[in-house]
């Protein structure tokens, strides 16, 4: 159940993600896509991001307390790009903005495999502990 979850989580970053970045470029080079729907995707990132962390927060505190910062970071920079001035700086907050956005499917992508194969090692522990109980508890054939 967790696994599917861990799952579902990995795709809606996968997919938000990905239809962010193809609207902030699309934005970027004709202006024509909506800022608005590329922040919805963003925002749906942060929220499969920030689920990850929650999941993953018991085993590894400090990548889920980097993800939780990130999920701040990025809108402000985001948002901070609608109130700067045309120039060398406005590039320089771009290039950050994306490559900040670009991180967040990245952090998406390693918390998820911790999260997998943590779960896969302990499930197969459990298994070989299981085991021998079983063994003690089968008639043995005579
Ligand atoms: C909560 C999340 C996000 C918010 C609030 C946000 C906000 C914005 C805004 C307001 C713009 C337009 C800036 C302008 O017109 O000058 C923009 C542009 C852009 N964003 Fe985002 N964004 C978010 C997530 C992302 C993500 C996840 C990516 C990539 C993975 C991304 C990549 C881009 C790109 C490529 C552009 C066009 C180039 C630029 O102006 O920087 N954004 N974003």
């Amino acid at each position: 159940m967790k696994r599917s979850i861990t799952k579902s989580f990995t795709m809606v970053a996968r997919i938000s993600g990905l239809i962010a970045i193809g609207l902030g470029i699309v934005h970027l080079g004709a202006g024509s896509a909506s800022v608005s729907a590329h922040t919805f995707f963003g925002v749906l990132l942060v929220g499969a991001v920030w689920a990850l962390a929650v999941q993953i927060r018991s085993s590894a505190i400090g990548l889920a307390f980097a993800a939780g910062a990130w999920g701040f970071i990025l809108p402000a920079l985001g948002m901070a790009q609608l109130n700067i001035s045309p120039g060398p700086a406005q590039w320089a907050l771009r290039a950050v903005h994306v490559l900040v956005g670009i991180t967040g499917i990245a952090l998406a992508e390693i918390m998820a495999k911790r999260l997998l194969t943590t779960r896969a090692a302990s499930q197969s522990v459990q298994a070989s502990e299981d085991a021998p109980s079983l063994r003690e508890e089968s008639p043995t054939p005579e």
